[in-house]
């Protein structure tokens, strides 16, 4: 019987950089005992059974739900071997692609949520849009919404097409801080500034302002920005070349839909 207030029974399907953040917040919270698969899954603490195939999970076993985070290339051989334990169970996929009638097409008439993390969640920190296909239920939203909001913040949209933008935006976004992280670096390399300094420099200076947004919920990031810039200073040198037209404006604008093409153009 599953304990008052622990995550009711997971089968957890891909267990690598994203199901295992998803994993450790669940056991943070109390998890009723569990099944992972995965041919090798990170080094998890139990209650869990580890097997690595789905074709090896205890015929028993009766999910809650169960968590789709393998590579979207391996759904179509995966979600057969699942289909037994699919009965009264919702599934939630965080595969990047795979649409909610693609999957239900593979499931039969299985209640499929869909959600898009982003890579902050291996530490709590990670925001998940997540959108319910038909036939959910309140309670598996509920749940889904549970499972998704121990690596970070939830949010949830009801059309389906908006998680191209968001695959965009959130999925792909730590990806172009990162890139500012290593251009600055290189940049103040050029500048002269020894090495190890320019990379402690530009670390910081990112993850610093990013702390400083986050704990400012009552300031636009613009007001953030302003108040870095003086009249005549060297802020405002800089952001003269970054926000012109031809830069950042126009460079993440086109990114943003780069993105959000390739991500409507892989959907299936
Ligand atoms: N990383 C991101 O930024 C991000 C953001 C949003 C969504 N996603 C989505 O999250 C999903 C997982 O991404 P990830 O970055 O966590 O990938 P990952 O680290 O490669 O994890 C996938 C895991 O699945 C395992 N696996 C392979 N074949 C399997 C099978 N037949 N049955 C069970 N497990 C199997 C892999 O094992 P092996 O390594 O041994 O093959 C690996 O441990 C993807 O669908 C991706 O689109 C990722």
């Amino acid at each position: 019987m599953t304990e008052a207030g622990a995550i009711p029974p997971v089968l957890l399907v891909g267990c690598g950089r994203m199901g295992s953040a998803l994993w450790r917040g669940w056991q943070a919270q109390g998890l009723s005992p569990s099944v992972v698969v995965d041919p090798t899954p990170a080094d998890l603490a139990p209650p869990h059974v580890k097997v690595g195939d789905a074709g090896q999970v205890p015929a028993g076993f009766r999910p809650a739900i169960i968590v789709l985070a393998v590579k979207p290339q391996m759904a179509e051989r995966v979600l057969p071997a699942i289909l037994p334990f699919t009965n009264d169970a919702v599934v939630l996929s965080i595969m990047a692609g795979r649409t909610i009638d693609g999957l239900a097409a593979l499931l039969g008439n299985t209640a499929v949520v869909r959600a898009m993390p982003n890579t902050p969640a291996a530490i709590g920190r990670g925001v998940t849009v997540a959108c319910a296909g038909p036939g959910v239920q309140l309670a598996q939203r509920e749940l889904c919404d549970r499972l998704l909001a121990a690596a970070g913040t939830t949010a949830w949209v009801d059309d389906e097409a908006l998680l191209d933008a968001v695959t965009a935006v959130s999925g792909s976004g730590p990806a172009y801080v990162f890139l500012l992280a290593e251009l600055l670096e290189a940049a103040a390399i050029e500048q002269g500034l020894p090495a190890p300094l320019a990379r402690t420099l530009a670390r910081l200076t990112v993850s610093g302002s990013g702390a400083l947004l986050d704990a400012s919920p009552d300031e636009d990031a613009g007001s953030l920005r302003r108040a870095v810039t003086s009249p005549g200073g060297t802020t405002e040198s800089a952001l003269g070349v970054l926000m012109a037209d031809v830069a950042w404006p126009a460079s993440i604008r086109a990114a943003i839909e780069a993105a959000t093409q390739r991500s409507q153009a892989l959907a299936r």
